[in-house]
């Protein structure tokens, strides 16, 4: 598996996917700060170029992989590379994409794609993470990235959105074949977070008015949240879904 770094810890492995991008290099260094190992797996090298590069500066431990995760033997070899390292925790699954396209013009490839890249995806980094710490025994978190578009729509998002919605679903039912095994499986549901997902700045600051706490949310916002949902502080909450959008979703 090609991989830069070392990731040991005595707090276990943390697999975050879709690492090289906004949230998940912002939560790969805050969970690596907070003390856990961290692996990122991203199709895109670039961006975990970038992560290498702070982690090295800052001395965090994070190693990165580049693969893709809607592909089955990436996270077989991922998941059981996590817990060769020691143990696994958990994981952060924040690969996704999305394509805007009105409804009628959305092709079976662009819904493919939507799928396979959120949907899929989760689903994969699920079953592969929840076989690994069901097989360790001592319980762990599994946190998947949704959106406030799974439960209110937008228009021209009409495959991402689905995808997002088939996400708490996935969740919900994970876990509960997960549960007995002490594992915790959750949603994050961020609203409009700064990141190359919404690149353009004039269309970020649409929103603002729209948004109670009046700003779009930094990388960073999500991260206190993912931090108390892999700890032991969030030991009765799975099945959830957690939103974190400023209050943005009571305005749509
Ligand atoms: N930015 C927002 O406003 C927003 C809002 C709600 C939900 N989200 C979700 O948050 C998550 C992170 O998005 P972001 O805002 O950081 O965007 P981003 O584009 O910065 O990051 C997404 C990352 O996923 C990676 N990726 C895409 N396809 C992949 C694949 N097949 N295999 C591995 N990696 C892949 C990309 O290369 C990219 O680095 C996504 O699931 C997104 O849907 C974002």
């Amino acid at each position: 598996m090609p991989s830069s770094g070392e990731a040991r810890c005595s707090l276990g492995t943390v697999v975050v996917t879709g690492g090289g991008g906004g949230i998940g290099a912002a939560v790969s260094k805050f969970v690596a700060r907070a003390g856990y190992a961290v692996i990122a797996v991203d199709i895109a090298p670039l961006g975990l170029d970038k992560l290498t590069a702070d982690a090295k500066s800052e001395g965090l431990n994070i190693c990165t992989v580049v693969g893709d995760t809607s592909e089955e033997q990436v996270n077989h070899d991922v998941f059981t590379a996590a817990a060769d390292n020691g143990m696994l925790h958990g994981a952060v699954l924040c690969a996704g994409a999305t394509i805007h396209k009105p409804f009628m013009e959305t092709s079976l490839d662009n819904f493919m794609f939507t799928f396979r890249v959120n949907l899929l995806s989760t689903f994969l980094g699920l079953r592969e993470a929840g076989l690994v710490l069901a097989s360790q025994g001592k319980g762990g978190s599994l946190i998947a990235v949704s959106s406030i578009n799974a439960m209110r729509p937008l228009p021209e998002q009409a495959s991402y959105s689905a995808a997002k919605a088939g996400i708490e679903s996935l969740v919900r039912s994970a876990s509960e074949d997960l549960g007995p095994s002490r594992v915790r499986v959750n949603s994050l549901a961020p609203g409009g977070v700064n990141t190359p997902m919404n690149p353009i700045p004039d269309q970020r600051n649409t929103y603002a008015p729209h948004i109670a706490l009046r700003r779009a949310a930094e990388p960073e916002d999500m991260c206190g949240t993912v931090e108390f949902l892999l700890s032991d502080k969030s030991r009765y909450i799975t099945g959830a879904t957690i939103v974190v959008d400023g209050g943005l979703m009571n305005h749509r």
